[in-house]
């Protein structure tokens, strides 16, 4: 099969399409044909070594964690999923193995496509819309009419966390640049404000969740903004937050966390009802082939995606 494999940690030019063994599945995993996947700011920060202290990758690799496909064999134990059925999800190999034609992975960490999407829709919800999702629901405990606000509306996961937060009844403020502001308020979001303008933290509305999905603002600024019993969810943490964890949240009840997304095939259920309901969808940003990868990871490093950076495969 063809994937793009890295012999080693650098600059795009470490991207090589070449033929590899097509994965063999084992007990209880399902082998599934990739027709897209999708970018997540990870895949080029393994890529180019930013991680690996914290999650080192053995060579040659594969990377990716987001897919979408059809499922086309099975290990033994395996039989939650039909041939042919349209699946999608988060991959759970170190370092992801989704930019190929075919992976195998447990049952477990699969779902149905939500219906009527495309590939390339369905590709870019996994890792994103889990990061929102486990974000608001596990690390904020959220609920109706809570006052959200989500930093980093217009990209991968707050594009998600918008409408998941939309979708459990919460007034949501999101947080974008001014190119921005009417696609977050088509997500749905009740407010918005442009973060080259406006101070996100300096208004009077208090929150009882803010979720900074793009890490940019400081806990202790941020406190000022924050019911006296709610939570700061970050997905990269800054000194505020890892000061906050270290001495155990316990000298306040505003508390803070950081994000660390686990795939999870019910979670993703989860997210296929909301698309089926129309409380979800993909904004996609653009479309990349498997041999273009290298282009698809220096749009996604210059930060600026609008949604998703999908690659088709
Ligand atoms: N810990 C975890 O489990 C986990 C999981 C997923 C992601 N992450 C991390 O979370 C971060 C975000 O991921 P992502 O996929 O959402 O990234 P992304 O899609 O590449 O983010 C791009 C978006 O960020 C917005 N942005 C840039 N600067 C901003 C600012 N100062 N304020 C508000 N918005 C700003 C941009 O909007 P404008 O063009 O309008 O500025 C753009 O729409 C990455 O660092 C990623 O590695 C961590």
């Amino acid at each position: 099969m063809k994937a793009i494999v890295i012999d080693g940690y650098g600059g795009v030019d470490r991207l090589s399409l070449r033929d590899v063994p097509r994965p063999r599945p084992a007990d209880r995993e399902v082998l599934i044909r990739i027709r897209a996947s999708s970018v997540n700011p990870i895949d080029w920060k393994l890529r180019a070594g930013k991680l690996r202290l914290i999650h080192p990758i053995k060579f040659p690799a594969i990377l990716g964690f987001d897919l979408a496909g059809e499922v086309v064999g099975r290990g033994s134990g395996a039989g939650k999923f039909k041939d042919g059925q349209r699946v999608y999800a988060r991959s759970n190999k170190p370092s992801g193995e989704a930019y190929a034609e075919f992976i195998a992975l447990e049952e477990s960490y699969v779902a149905p496509c939500p219906d009527g999407m495309s590939f390339e829709e369905a590709a870019a919800i996994p890792l994103a819309g889990l990061t929102a999702l486990q974000a608001l629901r596990d690390h904020g405990g959220i609920d109706s009419g809570q006052q959200v606000l989500v930093n980093g509306a217009s990209g991968g996961v707050g594009s998600y966390a918008v409408q998941i937060a939309k979708a459990c009844g919460a007034i949501v403020t999101g947080v974008c640049g001014p190119a921005n502001v009417d696609l977050v308020r088509r997500f749905g979001a009740d407010h918005v404000i442009d973060y080259r303008s406006q101070d996100p933290l300096g208004g009077d509305r208090k929150y009882d969740i803010i979720f900074d999905a793009v890490a940019t603002l400081s806990f202790g600024k941020a406190r000022s903004c924050m019911q006296p019993k709610s939570h700061f969810v970050t997905t990269v943490p800054g000194p505020g937050v890892i000061a906050a964890i270290a001495i155990g949240n316990v000298f306040s009840r505003k508390k803070a966390s950081t994000i660390m997304v686990k795939p999870n095939g019910a979670d993703l259920e989860y997210l296929t009802g909301l698309a089926n309901a129309g409380k979800l969808r993909s904004e996609i940003h653009k479309v990349f082939g498997l041999a273009e990868a290298g282009a698809a990871h220096l749009e996604s490093e210059g930060g600026r995606a609008r949604g998703k950076i999908v690659i088709r495969i």
